[in-house]
């Protein structure tokens, strides 16, 4: 599939079929993610699959109805702080992105699952995370069930509110 064709295409899943997804499938996702660039080429991410059952009940509830959920992670400290910021989070959201792109073109689906949604703590007990590592975002992950929404589902800004040429609120 085209790049722009997937980026078009994709859209937050929120309903999934049962049927279970190919280690190669999984296997092709997490290269997509492991290829992703990050600040100093720190590649602090780490991505956990979740298939078993009980387990998805305890750290994603319903999960959508999807079949697994991979959750991603991030170690600040391999990561690092510039201009008073921190980059595991920019740099596990890109990994994640290029994860959600590639599913996109295996007929997969994601959803991005943070901020309230995300339950770290419970999360990094029920899975053995260790305290210094972050989670930073979840998906469910699995064939869509029924009609997709619309392409993008979520309303998109108008180009001319996001872009400018030059200088701050230019138009070209
Ligand atoms: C960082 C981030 C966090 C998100 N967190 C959630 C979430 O916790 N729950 C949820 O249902 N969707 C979540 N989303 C999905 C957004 O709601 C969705 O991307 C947006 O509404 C646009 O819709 P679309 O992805 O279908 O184009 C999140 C998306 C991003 C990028």
């Amino acid at each position: 599939m085209e790049l722009m064709q997937a980026i078009r295409e994709r859209r937050s899943i929120r309903r999934y079929r049962k049927d279970p997804v190919c280690g190669c499938a999984i296997a092709g996702l997490i290269e997509a993610a492991r290829l992703a660039p990050s600040w100093k080429n720190g590649q602090c991410w780490r991505f956990i699959l979740v298939r078993d059952h009980e387990m998805l009940q305890r750290i994603a509830g319903e999960n959508y109805g999807a079949p697994a959920c991979i959750v991603a992670c991030g170690l600040p400290e391999e990561s690092g702080r510039n201009n008073e910021q921190d980059y595991y989070l920019v740099d596990v959201a890109i990994a994640v992105e290029h994860l959600v792109l590639a599913a996109v073109d295996m007929g997969l689906g994601t959803c991005w699952v943070s901020g309230r949604m995300l339950e770290e703590q419970k999360i990094k007990e029920a899975l053995g995370i260790p305290e210094e590592v972050r989670v930073v975002a979840m998906t469910p992950l699995g064939y869509p069930d029924g009609d997709l929404p619309p392409a993008p589902a979520g309303r998109r800004r108008p180009t001319e509110e996001i872009f400018f040429s030059e200088s701050w609120g230019a138009q070209g």
